[in-house]
């Protein structure tokens, strides 16, 4: 069984009239979290002038509020929520009410011992932390239900309402529970799932190692064990967790739209950070798809993974607008060396997801707290008060975005599309895999940041969907493919795609089990090959691909590959990691490997197949080779990257559907740049013409 297909991209996005993602806050929001509970009520006045002073409109509370909202089990005090949501509405500010239920109280913990959580080695984990549940309680469910009864009924109708926020971040820190709770659950799952046990123990290939079961209740959950579990056992396990959560989601929304309806239902995704949730399955249950996202702050360059990770929001949320639910101002708390943003950062952030699809820009958080584990992380209002640079930045973008208005509702342009699927990730990193370096989510951003530099804008597209639009298809590696996601690739290329697909792709199926008819099994026909064999490289080693002796002239030459076969220079392409004896039955090979395990064998291949070409690289390319190759990907496209764009300009193209334009453009660049563009500036109204000049660390949203 495959993941749910996603809904599909909408054209609601961009109809006219419409509502945007919140019906009452119909505008850019910009805001964050905001914890008053922390604060005597004095400084709330203070917090909401504060707000106003920073444009801020919209405000996400009672997280973490549980234990005061119902400080004794069936006991609510709501006083002082009321004072509060009373004071925002006074103040002008929206508010994104949350269900507390990512925070049990203490006597929760006391009363449902059974609820606790319980890690793969048997062990209880504590408290004194957050999201220490079991997923599958019933305790849980029923608690957690109450309280969200009784804040629906309460506030229903309150006019600071504008958004509800159920839980934080489901599956973060509780993604998987191996209680016997959670087992039970699992075994009613499986029920579901294959009917009878027969089926079970089929899709599980049980006859491997003696692991066939007699009854259901001879079923657990995958415990660690003295050497590896089934690997079936686990994906299903992995399944019946998103699910489980998802579980909790529906019911908590049910609730909400039963007894506060027309207020929409949202919970904060994790999108590409979060291996655990199946956020295809989840994106058609809210109402509004919303994520978090936080830089890798070591990283140099981390703004291609943000754009990244927006991008996949964007693909969640089917295209339409999203809400950044949380970002930092600064440095966060929780990485090992916690980097403050340089200035001008945090509004190249927050545009950046802005130019993404986001349509509310939120942090964490309004107010640093003084105590307690984020205590260091960074907020909207640092502990140094108003006299900071950061407030200083927070002032300034709330104060620019009512001018960038103008892109709510319109479109982003992609030009390429990238499969991306969760089911794949687990599989793919299951345990005795052919080398520990197969790595899903390294090959997505190796791929992703090509096309980033480039300057192409991607699509993350679910392996099943229909990608007739586009005109390049990358599958960086897709390990579990199922018989619909390669039939929609063959239907692609025969219909005139370009499709590159890298190694250790379309191996196994659903369940985990290797396609019949030799590697890779739901692919071979569409690349015009057979890999006969694995040959992954020892750690560190690195084998060098140059052209192939001149057997075939008709392949491209991709761009900057010299035209003498002879040149020495050939051997600047490199590959690490993963090699493969690739036997072509159709395909022409492009490179060749020059040495190592598969050497004279083919590295990278093209297969002509109907009106389109299927590309095929076997190895781990290092980054000059593979923006040589997606070069030579590109031509059979006919996709041109935009030219004269300097180094660390980002660019990101939309478009209404009554036909105006835009470009963002954001200089990541320590030097000003200048790029061909055309346009009026929205913020600060200057128009460009012919040269658009972005001044270093600065961005312009331009209509063209
Ligand atoms: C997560 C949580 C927030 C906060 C931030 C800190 O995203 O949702 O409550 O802990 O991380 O970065």
């Amino acid at each position: 069984m495959s993941s749910q297909t996603p809904h599909l991209v909408a054209a609601a996005a961009d109809a006219p009239g419409r509502a945007g993602p919140l019906p009452r806050l119909d505008r850019l929001a910009y805001g964050g979290d905001y914890n008053p509970e922390q604060w005597p009520e004095h400084v709330w006045i203070e917090d909401v002038e504060l707000m106003r002073t920073a444009g801020v409109n919209l405000v996400s509370v009672g997280i973490f509020s549980w234990a005061l909202l119902e400080p004794t089990e069936g006991n609510f005090e709501f006083g002082w929520l009321d004072r509060l949501l009373d004071l925002m509405h006074d103040g002008g500010i929206a508010v994104d009410l949350a269900t507390p239920t990512a925070a049990p109280p203490a006597w929760f913990r006391r009363l449902h011992p059974e609820a606790r959580l319980v890690d793969r080695h048997g062990n209880i984990l504590g408290g004194g932390a957050r999201q220490s549940f079991c997923p599958s309680s019933p305790g849980y469910a029923r608690a957690s239900a109450r309280i969200t009864g009784q804040l629906a009924r309460r506030y229903a109708d309150h006019p600071a309402l504008v958004l509800w926020h159920s839980h934080n971040e489901y599956g973060g820190v509780n993604a998987l529970c191996y209680c016997e709770t959670s087992a039970a659950a699992f075994r009613d799952w499986l029920r579901d799932r294959y009917g009878e046990l027969a089926r079970l123990n089929d899709a599980w290939g049980t006859t491997f190692w003696g692991q066939r079961y007699g009854d259901w209740a001879e079923i657990e959950a995958p415990l660690a064990a003295p050497t590896a579990v089934n690997p079936a056992q686990q994906l299903d396990f992995l399944r019946f967790s998103s699910d489980a959560h998802l579980t909790n989601f529906r019911r908590e929304r049910d609730i909400l739209h039963r007894l506060s309806p027309g207020v929409p239902v949202t919970t904060n995704f994790m999108l590409a950070n979060c291996k655990t949730i199946d956020y295809w399955r989840w994106a058609a249950e809210v109402d509004v798809v919303s994520n978090d996202h936080y830089l890798r702050a070591e990283e140099p360059e981390n703004h291609i993974e943000l754009a990244m990770c927006a991008d996949l929001t964007r693909a969640v949320a089917g295209g339409r607008p999203w809400l950044l639910m949380e970002h930092s101002t600064s440095a966060v708390n929780w990485q090992p060396r916690n980097i403050a943003k340089r200035p001008g950062e945090l509004r190249r952030n927050s545009l950046g997801h802005l130019a993404r699809g986001a349509e509310a820009v939120l942090f964490f958080q309004w107010r640093a707290a003084r105590f307690g584990a984020e205590k260091f992380h960074s907020a909207m209002l640092p502990h140094g008060g108003t006299g900071t640079r950061v407030w200083r930045e927070v002032v300034d973008l709330g104060a620019d975005l009512p001018a960038l208005e103008p892109l709510r509702g319109t479109r982003v342009l992609a030009d390429v599309a990238m499969l991306w699927d969760w089911e794949s990730w687990w599989a793919l990193e299951l345990d005795w895999r052919p080398s520990v370096d197969l790595d899903y989510r390294e090959r997505i951003a190796a791929y992703y940041e090509r096309a980033w530099r480039d300057r192409l804008t991607v699509d993350f597209v679910h392996p099943e969907r229909a990608l007739g639009d586009y005109r390049l298809v990358v599958v960086p590696s897709l390990y579990l493919t199922t018989p619909a996601a390669a039939e929609n690739l063959r239907r692609y290329v025969a219909g005139g795609g370009t499709l590159l697909v890298s190694y250790f792709s379309g191996i196994v199926d659903a369940d985990d089990a290797v396609h019949p008819g030799g590697y890779p099994g739901a692919l071979r026909d569409l690349l015009g090959l057979t890999v006969e064999e694995f040959l992954p490289l020892r750690a560190g080693e690195t084998v060098r691909l140059g052209r192939p002796g001149g057997v075939v002239a008709a392949a491209p030459v991709p761009d900057g590959w010299p035209a003498d076969p002879a040149d020495p220079t050939a051997g600047t392409l490199t590959g690490q990691v993963w090699t493969e004896a690739v036997l072509p039955h159709g395909a022409e090979p492009v490179l060749s490997y020059l040495d190592g395990p598969a050497a004279g064998g083919p590295a990278v291949t093209r297969h002509r197949l109907g009106a389109g070409h299927a590309w095929y690289v076997s190895t781990r390319l290092a980054a000059d080779g593979l923006a040589r190759v997606l070069r030579a990907a590109y031509r059979d496209a006919g996709l041109v990257p935009p030219g004269g764009v300097p180094d660390g300009v980002e660019l990101i193209r939309r478009a209404g559907t009554d036909g105006r334009r835009f470009l963002i453009a954001i200089n990541h660049g320590e030097r000003d740049a200048e790029l061909p563009a055309s346009g009026t500036d929205l913020i600060d109204g200057t128009f460009h013409d012919g040269v658009l000049r972005i001044p270093a660390g600065g961005v312009r949203a331009l209509r063209t």
